[in-house]
């Protein structure tokens, strides 16, 4: 079967250069991680289309004229604070030659000034001074024609939810809220109960398409075979009671578990597996010490927005983050970790001992960019095989059971959709 599909920048029709078999969202052909055509549409359709994007937090920029940068895919952008109420979000791009207008990763202005020809720009985006505008010496300068209100920044679509900002480059996109949906909005609202606040942030250099990462934040089926931590200190296993919330458009997910005291019924499922280690101990046990401050004996919801957005309640660890494209073949991952406004310092010395089980080197988290790094050596040279993803069926509904690649059939789905394929 051959797709046809508007190409988003020229508006013409091109052929889609990955093609998907079915049934369903089942069959994901290897190129979809590697193809650098199709990597091109994403930056247009998905990244620059009717999605929303995480560019940080509140708490970051608390003070009027605080700015700070990041990316929406592969495009720099500003977000800045106006006043108490508002926040502005800009392309960062100067409207002159194309310069970042920022070019530090955070600061406080009045006025965003380019460097190379000292354009400047107030917080509303509009460009209030040019240098040189009338020349010099009575010559040179720009002509009347000239207008500054036609060469303002780029505007950003600015939402957020729970002192979480998001932007969209999208008018299609819906309202954050109608985007994110009530579902998935309740699992936002459980972990931030209070107003977050940065404890601390990493970024690692991921060596693989940005979508493995994304498969794997909603691939609950490796979390207690990838990670032996999971299994090994019964913080999460499969036959622990949990579910995994997806939700309408398939892109977003909450998959969430109780813990799982080590039993031997428990670990009879995982006989003859990697991950049923037993005899091992921590010498220092407060890393797995939960209070359980949801009131609801949840000690692990890893939650994600489409396209490359990933909330995660690990124990009383919580960190919010993003996949950011680099490339078919490279993306970096950032992470924010996080405490809430009213935590005492207890809980915020927890939080930072509990913030080891993840990020980069993190005791749980470290497989996972070594496994999308594996696959994408992996797939060199068999671009039209396809990944399987049968476990639980061909759906992407809401389920309770955590035995399933529904979460990651969603992704595809909304992808699918959005891409046009
Ligand atoms: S490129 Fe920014 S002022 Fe010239
Ligand atoms: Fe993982």
């Amino acid at each position: 079967m051959s797709s046809r599909y508007p190409d988003a920048n020229t508006g013409r029709n091109s052929p889609a250069s990955v093609q998907f078999p079915g049934p369903g969202n089942t069959r994901v052909p290897f190129a979809a991680f590697s193809d650098p055509d199709l990597y091109r549409r994403e930056l247009a359709r998905i990244f620059h289309g009717p999605s929303w994007h995480f560019l940080g937090l509140d708490d970051e920029i608390p003070n009027p004229g605080d700015y700070k940068t990041t990316y929406i895919g592969e495009t720099p952008v500003i977000v800045a604070r106006v006043d108490a109420a508002r926040i502005n979000g800009f392309v960062n791009r100067c409207s002159h030659r194309g310069n970042l207008v920022c070019i530090k990763e955070r600061g406080t202005a009045t006025k965003l000034t380019c460097v190379y020809h000292a354009w400047s720009f107030d917080l509303e985006g509009n460009l209030t001074g040019v240098a040189f505008q009338r020349g010099a010496r009575g010559e040179g300068g720009m002509p009347d024609r000239f207008r500054r209100e036609e060469h303002g920044l780029r505007k950003l679509r600015i939402g957020t939810v729970c002192g979480l900002i998001f932007g969209s480059l999208s008018d299609e996109a819906p309202e954050l809220g109608d985007y994110i949906g009530p579902e998935i909005g309740a699992r936002i609202r459980r972990v931030l109960h209070g107003r977050p606040k940065v404890l601390g942030s990493v970024t690692q250099a991921l060596h693989n398409n940005w979508k493995l990462y994304a498969e794997n934040v909603r691939d609950t089926y490796h979390a207690s075979l990838l990670h032996l931590f999971y299994g090994t200190f019964g913080m999460t296993r499969l036959s622990a009671e949990g579910g995994i919330v997806i939700g309408e458009t398939g892109g977003h997910h909450a998959s969430y578990s109780r813990g799982s005291a080590s039993t031997a019924e428990g670990n009879k499922d995982y006989d003859g597996l990697r991950s049923n280690q037993s005899g091992f101990q921590l010498e220092d046990a407060r890393l797995l010490r939960h209070v359980d401050e949801f009131g609801d004996g949840i000690t692990v919801q890893i939650l994600s927005l489409f396209p490359n957005f990933v909330l995660h309640q690990i124990n009383n660890s919580i960190a919010a983050g993003i996949v950011v494209p680099k490339g078919p073949d490279a993306a970096e991952l950032v992470w924010l970790y996080l405490g809430l406004e009213d935590d005492d310092p207890a809980m915020t010395e927890r939080r930072l001992l509990q913030a080891n089980l993840s990020g980069p080197a993190g005791y749980i988290s470290m497989e996972d960019g070594a496994v999308t790094g594996f696959i994408q050596r992996a797939i060199k040279g068999s671009e039209a095989a396809c990944a399987v993803l049968d476990m639980g069926g061909d759906g992407h509904g809401s389920t309770t059971s955590r035995a399933t690649e529904a979460s990651v059939r969603g992704f595809w789905h909304a992808y699918r959709a959005q891409m046009g394929l």
